[in-house]
């Protein structure tokens, strides 16, 4: 079955809702999602959304705090065109009917979080992309130009290889002409023809034991853009965010907002002593990346499987108030954070690399872009800020959208696209060993390519996820399509990514910590 559109817009999170509701004017858009439309990890956002919205913050401080998280690994031009851009984009989603805090004066009410020197973050409570994600949602849904197909996966994008040319990385001009999907519901493939092709599938959280992302964070759209040859930079930057709430029996974890931090809630040892400043002058407000190697510091002195956030010396009202989130999920855990100290630990959140993109949001494949976080723009560097992401994830998909309209003219539908043969495969019985093999392979960038790495940990990781390969793609050529066979599948292309360019990468620095050599910015 072929379909065909416009723009086609791979994903439902902050990242494809905002291209689509940017490029709808001017054609017809179809957006898939492999969930409900409303799941993903924008949903789940809490503290909030960067940007220079007040004296006395100004666009060159943000600039320098984002250059300074990414240990002057992030590209200062696009940094400065995503932070100047960062109040029209907020106006955006104010006029779609976003509601974000306001204090006494009328004025939005700024939050703080790690890295940032200025109250910066706009916030709806603790619950900021649940509210983003409604307000664009609904302005999606009576969009006459939008389709929004729920439940339908992506598998790969359509490329020359589809018509049967030999690609290889090194080749110039290979071009998007859609996507293959599988409809679960139908047991079918469709083939989604289309001039432009949005990746907006997010990031890939799912590759680690534990992660605050959600479930639909399988690196489908990097492993997608990998396979078809597309640039695909910056994998060994994998955030984990310092403070999920410790509960091994629930899996993804609870996020405790870093804007809890902001408030002024404190990191402690079991034994109630304050550690941060031990490792950083900001305390328990240091970017991200210090912050989670103290605290995987702290955990390898004590032999204890989590530290504490104290906020007991906060306001309780104010907390209840501003963390309505938090403070209710605590509190089903029998943790009243007023009172008591909330057992955290690092986890798996957010991945720098990605799809490489220009400032366009092009990627190196014609008529494919990438936004969100499954994209690499330069933004981020060797470790990205607080609230960041987001605000990047707006701006790109703005331009991607703009320059996949002005120059919608020069792609045409290609009608030669052969529909997907899935012919000699059989339904495969085995789906435990599909189920096994996951587990596997979280266990192994758990273990060996973690927070603190080694040149013999990666190369072990390297052979062991080489078995699972082979293994996995001779079930993948033999069997009939499944979700989560693709998102297996996707997962080890992921966590290949992530392990070879972490190789590669003689240095610590952000992110990337490889106990075999030397310190290059780390305190
Ligand atoms: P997502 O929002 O993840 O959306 C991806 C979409 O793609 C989903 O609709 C998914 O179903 C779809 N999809 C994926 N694969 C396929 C496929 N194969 N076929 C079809 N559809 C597919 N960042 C901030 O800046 N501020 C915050 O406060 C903040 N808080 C966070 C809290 C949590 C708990 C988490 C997990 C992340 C947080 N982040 C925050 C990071 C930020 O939320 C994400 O980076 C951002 O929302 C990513 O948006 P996205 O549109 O790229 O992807
Ligand atoms: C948080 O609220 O701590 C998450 C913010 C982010 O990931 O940018």
């Amino acid at each position: 079955m072929q379909k065909s559109t416009d723009f086609l817009v791979i994903g439902s999170g902050i990242a494809g809702l905002f291209f689509a509701l940017k490029a709808a004017p001017f054609g017809k858009v179809t957006i898939v999602s492999k969930s409900t439309c409303e799941e993903s990890a924008t949903r789940y956002a809490q503290g909030g959304i960067a940007a220079v919205m007040y004296p006395p913050d100004d666009i060159q401080k943000h600039v320098r705090d984002t250059m300074d998280c990414g240990r002057e690994l992030s590209e200062e031009e696009i940094v400065k065109m995503v932070v100047s851009q960062s109040r029209d984009r907020i106006q955006d989603l104010i006029d779609w009917g976003t509601h974000f805090d306001k204090n006494e004066e009328g004025l939005y009410d700024l939050g703080r979080e790690g890295g940032h020197s200025e109250y910066r973050v706009l916030h709806h409570k603790d619950k900021t992309g649940l509210e983003i994600i409604r307000a664009m949602l609904h302005q999606a849904k009576k969009h006459p130009n939008i389709e929004i197909l729920e439940n339908h996966f992506t598998i790969d994008i359509i490329t020359q290889h589809h018509l049967g040319e030999k690609i290889t990385r090194q080749k110039k001009g290979i071009r998007c002409f859609g996507a293959y999907v599988y409809d679960p519901d139908r047991g079918k493939v469709k083939t989604f023809l289309a001039r432009k092709t949005l990746m907006a599938t997010g990031g890939a959280g799912m590759a680690y034991l534990t992660t605050t992302n959600p479930v639909i964070a399988t690196g489908d759209g990097i492993a997608m853009a990998y396979r078809a040859k597309a640039e695909v930079k910056d994998m060994e930057f994998v955030q984990f965010h310092p403070t999920s709430l410790f509960d091994p029996l629930e899996k993804p974890s609870f996020l405790i907002t870093e804007a809890i931090r902001g408030f002024g809630a404190v990191l402690k040892t079991p034994d109630g002593k304050e550690f941060m400043y031990k490792y950083d002058k900001r305390g328990s407000l240091a970017p991200r990346d210090i912050v989670a190697r103290a605290i995987d510091q702290e955990l390898k002195i004590s032999g204890e499987d989590h530290v504490y956030l104290d906020c007991t010396h906060l306001d309780p009202g104010e907390l209840k108030t501003n963390f309505p989130n938090v403070f209710e999920k605590c509190l089903q855990k029998g943790i009243d954070i007023s009172r008591n100290l909330i057992p955290v630990v690092p986890a798996a959140h957010y991945v720098c690399g990605g799809i490489h993109t220009d400032k366009h949001g092009c990627s190196s494949i014609v008529n494919l872009y990438a936004a969100g976080e499954c994209a690499h723009t330069g933004m981020h560097g060797a470790n990205r800020m607080a609230s960041n992401s987001l605000l990047e994830s707006i701006v790109f998909a703005n331009n991607a959208a703009y320059h996949a309209a002005y120059s919608l003219h020069s792609s045409e539908i290609n009608r030669d696209i052969p529909d997907w043969n899935d012919e000699g495969t059989i339904v495969n019985e085995e789906m435990v060993l599909v189920t096994q093999s996951f587990k596997e392979v979280q266990a192994i960038l758990s273990n060996y390519v973690g927070i603190v790495r080694s040149d013999l940990r990666l190369e072990r990781a390297y052979k062991r996820l080489n078995l699972i390969y082979q293994e996995t793609e001779q079930l993948y050529n033999k069997s009939f399509i499944t979700t989560r066979l693709c998102e297996l599948r996707n997962i080890i292309n992921v966590a290949y990514i992530i392990i070879k360019q972490a190789m590669k990468r003689k240095n610590s620095i952000g992110l990337h910590y490889n106990l075999d050599y030397p310190k290059a910015d780390q305190s």
